[in-house]
């Protein structure tokens, strides 16, 4: 029995489904059943009618589908695939922020901890931000954990303070404006399709900004070239969609946490059940508030 025919089996017999990410290897994202960004993730998560749910994509995007799938077998591919930037904040200091400030809402992006998101108003994905973040009533914003969006989001938002938190994903950050500027100045005709991770010096050079999937529609433009500035996992979506058209990416700009899964480890996981994600009933129920309220708001 092949890898495909092995899977196929184990998914039958554990009445499971697959999702992933398009950061995770393009085996993998091949013999997902769904496959998208993080807000599409949790949309068909809270969907499913399947016993077993299988997240090939780090330990939040997994934490998330439980919370919102409470009764349901919830599998990790890797359970060390982890996102660095879900400690970069702290209960203590979004309590911290909402005593020193009044007419405040706690806004968390969906890379953090079930634990920061049970101390949220609600939930966001790069998809979704700015559009829930305009609908909320407060007037002050503590955007967690992720500066860089939050600053996109500070510039992007009419009528909000919005407070930042010193967080950021290391992978998008380390990217330079020098390096998106040399690829750009060897090929000008190329429209630079940028992340909101990125730096805000990086995100001045593009001409489009979105989540990974906002990334993949755009290329379905008029251009033949673009200058891809997210992670290069998404290269397999979009040499699949659009074998005609030229994509430049950045050197090393790998989630090196993304790429501990293979197939190999999917059909170990299916098969032997492994990697469980479990969350505190008590941290889950006041978790599913954020997460339900962008599900509704982020999907006007
Ligand atoms: P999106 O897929 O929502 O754009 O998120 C990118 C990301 O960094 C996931 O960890
Ligand atoms: Fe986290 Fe960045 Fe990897 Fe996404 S790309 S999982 S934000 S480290």
């Amino acid at each position: 029995m092949n890898n495909l025919e092995k899977l196929q089996k184990l998914k039958e017999e554990t009445d499971a489904v697959i999702l992933a990410h398009y950061y995770v290897d393009g085996e993998i994202q091949k013999v997902a059943d769904f496959v998208g960004d993080s807000f599409f993730l949790a949309q068909t998560a809270e969907k499913l009618e399947n016993k077993t749910i299988v997240m090939a994509g780090v330990y939040f995007m997994a934490e998330s589908v439980k919370i919102l799938n409470p009764d349901k077998k919830v599998l990790l591919v890797d359970k060390c695939a982890s996102c660095p930037m879900v400690d970069m904040i702290t209960v203590d200091e979004i309590e911290r922020v909402r005593s020193e400030n009044e007419d405040i809402a706690v806004v968390c992006y969906i890379n953090s901890s079930a634990k920061i998101k049970a101390h949220c108003d609600v939930c966001v994905t790069s998809s979704n931000a700015l559009k829930i973040i305009e609908s909320l009533p407060e007037k002050n914003i503590f955007f967690v954990p992720d500066r860089n969006l939050g600053s996109y989001i500070a510039k992007n938002v009419q009528d909000k303070n919005i407070i930042l938190n010193d967080g950021c994903c290391p992978v998008h950050d380390k990217v330079s404006a020098d390096v998106v500027k040399k690829l750009k100045k060897e090929h000008p005709n190329a429209k630079v399709l940028a992340h909101p991770e990125c730096k805000s010096e990086v995100i001045e050079l593009a001409d489009f900004v979105g989540s990974t999937k906002g990334i993949i529609l755009e290329a379905d433009s008029d251009s033949h070239e673009f200058i891809i500035v997210t992670e290069k996992g998404i290269s397999s979506k979009l040499s699949e969609l659009y074998p005609e058209k030229t994509f430049y990416y950045i050197d090393d700009f790998i989630c090196d946490d993304m790429k501990l899964l293979t197939m190999e480890k999917l059909i170990h996981t299916l098969e032997f059940s492994e990697n469980e994600v479990e969350v505190d009933k008590e941290i889950a129920k006041k978790a599913i508030v954020p997460l339900e309220r962008m599900l509704k708001l982020g999907a006007k």
